[in-house]
């Protein structure tokens, strides 16, 4: 389809149609995320970015297009939906071109259909982008635009942002310029890739809150929103930092910032291959990724642990060993599952550290001006290392002097690139939306951690080699529970139609019973909630009847008794009891409906193997109930907006 007037927006509300204006004022900025594929070189551009297309759809989204620059002009071709569909639809056999962009959008501004979908061109219809991110002064931008008598065929800003580009390049003539006068007026974040028939050898790329990275290639050149539509052509990545905007011509690419000051793109080697983020047999990612935790939690250990010496290396921290060492008071930010695993982190750290310790959610520290010192270290725990929120959060407590380390995933990612220093989990890439190998993998690096500082303190070489060799077997103790997947399995076949479900943990544990709880909630989307054990009888214990289970984990450490007083409590109220619960462990028998077995380790590591059944349960309940385990509806794989 050229690009040409769209006809009668249909708008769709939920599940009924009407012909009403829809006003997203307002809209719950929610999981927006989406992906981007720019190629320039000498292959047919549009086969490869849709197949770059298909390995971001991970990321979530509800809509994809793409644009090539044909000899005769832009081709478009966009719809609301799948990249399948988008496939089914493009013109392979008439396209030539060996420049191109794609996108796949999560709506923000303007409901998912095929007009409101990118690329977006300018009135003249020459110039094309997609975007990632939020123009948050579209709308006085468009006003303007339209006085001028420009004409919008979208409810997106994004488009805004393609009109003004064209705006300018009336003015100036060249598209690098016009590029740079538009983004220079844009307030909100961006993640952009465009292209123009203007120039048939130019691929404009900018940043601004949402990841680009380039991969570099023999005379080509892709440009994506993550590695993963880049690793099956290179290696050589180049991340744009905030601001920055690329001009890649075949010959070469040019980094400077949007105030055009050249700027020298360090090149980065990718850590991965292709085989890491591709299903490899299993029916799911995530369930590639829960399977994958033997080999990912013994590589967050690897090269650190040293059992004999009951310490720990951790070069990532060398420069600030002191300020660690001197650390008055640790603070955890993180979202979702990484500030569980910041809650998790929080007893290991003060058990063996001695150091206080406290755990924020990075979105309301963010706003809260907080009360921050230079004898603070603040440890930003995410996956992605893109999560807006978190970003924001540890700039916040950069800028009031603390001492900014990162527990970070992804190699170069924004947030690994705006720390002090910082531990990597080395887990590889996880693609399933539901965080699993990442969440243990982040608990390996903060028990190192917890054992690291421990040993600046009070923590004795004994002590230290029993947490070491403890830490070392926990690999093949998750092993274990993945040999026996199967009860697992037999158990959620049981449980999958409940509409409500209880997860609850004492101590260490807790953070455990929430995580199980966001993992069940969002890929079964079942009602599940997390609590203190000993929490229910203040008022959640009202909500238990025959139909809801309540899964305790109940491994016999020192507050086991009091679990099982706990689990006595909602039995006496006809809950349905599943039981977390130590190997060797009989009594439990007779209170739990159903028990699932985990081998014992120290108490405060406990949260890592009680994890792992949990992981199980949520992944074959969603199975059963038919969900979409990787790409769960409403979610995305990161949230670079607020
Ligand atoms: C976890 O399963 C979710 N996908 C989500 O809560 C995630 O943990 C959160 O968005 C933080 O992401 P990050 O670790 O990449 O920062
Ligand atoms: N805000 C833009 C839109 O709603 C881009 C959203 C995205 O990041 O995909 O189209």
């Amino acid at each position: 389809m050229r690009s040409k007037d769209f006809f009668q927006i249909i708008k769709k509300i939920g599940n009924s149609t009407s012909l009403r204006p829809i006003k997203f004022k307002n809209i719950l900025i929610g999981r927006a995320m989406c992906g981007i594929v720019g190629y320039i070189g000498a292959k047919s551009a549009a086969g490869l970015i849709v197949n770059g297309l298909k390995r971001l759809e991970y990321r979530g989204y509800d809509s994809a297009g793409v644009v090539t620059v044909e000899d005769d002009g832009l081709y478009v071709e966009k719809c609301e939906g799948k990249v399948a569909e988008l496939d089914r639809r493009v013109k392979y056999g008439e396209l030539r071109a060996t420049l191109g962009v794609g996108h796949t959008r999560w709506a923000t501004h303007g409901a998912p259909t095929d007009a409101n979908a990118h690329p977006h061109t300018d009135n003249s219809g020459a110039i094309a982008i997609v975007h990632n991110g939020i123009i948050e002064n579209h709308a006085a931008i468009k006003s303007k635009l339209s006085e001028k008598g420009y004409i919008f065929r979208s409810e997106t800003d994004s488009e805004v942002l393609a009109v003004l580009i064209g705006c300018h390049y009336e003015r100036l003539r060249n598209l690098e310029e016009a590029a740079r006068a538009a983004l220079s007026e844009i307030e909100g974040t961006f993640g952009l890739a465009m292209v123009s028939s203007h120039d048939r050898d130019i691929l404009i790329v900018a940043r601004r809150g949402s990841p680009i990275v380039i991969g570099m290639g023999e005379g080509e050149y892709i440009a994506a929103s993550d590695a993963s539509a880049i690793i099956q052509h290179t290696r050589q990545v180049i991340y744009l930092e905030d601001n920055e905007m690329a001009v890649i011509r075949r010959g070469g690419c040019l980094t400077k910032t949007i105030q055009n000051v050249a700027t020298k793109g360090k090149i980065h080697e990718l850590d991965y291959d292709v085989e890491s983020i591709e299903k490899g047999g299993f029916a799911h990612f995530m369930l590639k990724e829960i399977y994958e935790q033997p080999t990912s939690f013994r590589d967050a250990m690897r090269g650190r642990l040293m059992v004999e010496d009951g310490n720990v290396k951790l070069g990532g921290l060398r420069l600030v060993e002191d300020k660690i060492r001197n650390a008055k008071r640790l603070i955890l930010l993180g979202c979702g599952t990484a500030w569980h695993a910041g809650l998790a982190g929080e007893y290991m750290l003060e058990r063996l550290a001695k150091i206080p310790v406290e755990v924020e959610y990075a979105s309301e520290f963010r706003y809260r001006n907080p009360i921050i010192s230079a004898d603070d270290v603040v440890i930003a725990i995410s996956q992605s290392g893109e999560t807006a929120d978190t970003l924001a959060a540890l700039r916040e407590a950069k800028l009031k002097g603390a001492t900014i380390l990162g527990v970070v995933n992804v190699v170069g990612s924004t947030i690994a690139r705006s720390t002090d220093a910082g531990v990597y989990i080395h887990a590889g890439p996880e693609i399933g939306v539901a965080s699993t190998k990442a969440f243990t993998s982040q608990l390996a690096a903060l028990a190192l951690l917890a054992l690291y500082l421990g040993r600046m303190h009070s923590l004795s070489q004994l002590e230290g080699s029993m947490i070491a060799e403890a830490l070392r077997t926990i690999p093949e103790k998750i092993q274990f529970i993945l040999d026996h997947a199967e009860s697992v399995r037999s158990i959620a076949q049981e449980y999958a139609k409940a509409d409500n479900f209880f997860f609850l943990g004492r101590g260490a544990n807790f953070p455990v019973a929430l995580e199980g709880a966001l993992k069940l909630k969002e890929i079964s989307y079942i009602n599940a909630q997390g609590y203190p054990a000993a929490e229910m009888k203040h008022g959640p214990i009202a909500l238990i009847d025959d139909k809801t289970p309540a899964l305790f984990i109940v491994p016999k450490d020192e507050l086991y008794e009091k679990t099982l007083s706990n689990i006595e409590e909602v039995r006496a109220r006809g809950g349905r009891i599943i039981a977390i619960a130590g190997e060797g462990d009989t009594h439990i028998q007779k209170l739990a409906e159903s028990v699932i077995y985990i081998p014992n380790t120290l108490p405060i590591l406990q949260p890592i193997l009680a994890t792992i059944p949990l992981q199980l349960l949520a992944y074959y309940i969603a199975v059963e109930r038919g969900t979409n385990v990787d790409m769960p509806r409403n979610l995305a794989k990161s949230v670079t907006v607020e």
